[in-house]
């Protein structure tokens, strides 16, 4: 592991039902510690099963988020809410159907605001007025993206619209019939913005994501690979399984 990769703790798990229930624990922990925390959410695959984890524990240990905060990275331009594709309706199937959050507690950009410049400074003011993020969840593209800062991206970008890479949209074009429907463009949180978490939970899982596991632990610090961007910060904990590579 090179010098600048120290600050990364990373806790190697056996599977992904290991990770999504150590990743469950870990924000259950936390909202336990501060109950009005507030929580930076991530969509996609790897969070979900981490999200039935809490739902469970929920149920079982009625853990409350009546006073926490969710923030959410980035949600598709054009998509509406209503949506199945939409990242607002993720967070309700897969979370927020089932755990007491206050809807007015729950915060989303929205893709199809008619002026999104305008919707990207209000989230970043509404994020900034409640204090920042306490506890930021991130999931990493193959390419390295974080949110949807796709290579190339500033490291000092705060919320703001971003052209989707077209190998982000091919991953993504599974939850879509067909590649055509997948948007082009997307609202992001920004590097800078992620950034200024308090701590962060980045979860890595599958084959898939060995190369960029290990870029992110041994590569440079550069704006091609931004999630190397990590490396700067004090508080990061990588959860990760399946890359199979050496760190
Ligand atoms: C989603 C997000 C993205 C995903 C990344 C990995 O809100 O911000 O950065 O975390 O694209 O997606 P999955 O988990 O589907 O491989």
């Amino acid at each position: 592991m090179k010098e600048e990769g120290k600050q990364l703790k990373v806790i190697r798990c056996e599977n992904y039902d290991t990770l999504s229930k150590k990743a469950a624990q870990y924000v259950i922990e936390k909202v336990k510690q501060n109950p009005s925390l507030t929580l930076g959410l991530a969509t996609g695959a790897t969070p979900k099963k981490m999200y039935a984890y809490m739902v469970d524990d929920y149920f079982e240990n009625k853990t409350s988020y009546e006073q926490v905060k969710c923030f959410n990275l980035d949600e598709y331009v054009g998509v509406s809410r209503k949506s199945k594709n939409s990242y607002y309706q993720y967070m309700k199937e897969n979370l927020y159907q089932y755990i007491d959050v206050q809807e007015q507690h729950t915060f989303i950009p929205n893709g199809t605001a008619e002026n999104l410049e305008k919707e990207c400074e209000m989230y970043e003011q509404q994020l900034a007025d409640l204090g920042g993020v306490d506890l930021q969840i991130l999931g990493i593209g193959e390419n390295g993206h974080i949110g949807f800062n796709e290579p190339g991206t500033s490291f000092h970008a705060v919320t703001h619209v971003v052209k989707l890479a077209e190998s982000t949209r091919k991953a993504n074009s599974r939850y879509f019939s067909s590649l055509e429907e997948v948007p082009t463009h997307a609202i992001t949180m920004g590097l800078e913005t992620i950034m200024k978490s308090k701590e962060i939970l980045l979860l890595i899982s599958g084959e898939n994501k060995a190369e960029a596991f290990r870029k992110l632990m041994d590569g440079e610090i550069t704006t091609d690979f931004p999630a190397s961007i990590l490396r700067n910060h004090p508080n990061v904990t990588v959860l990760e399984e399946g890359a199979k590579v050496e760190v």
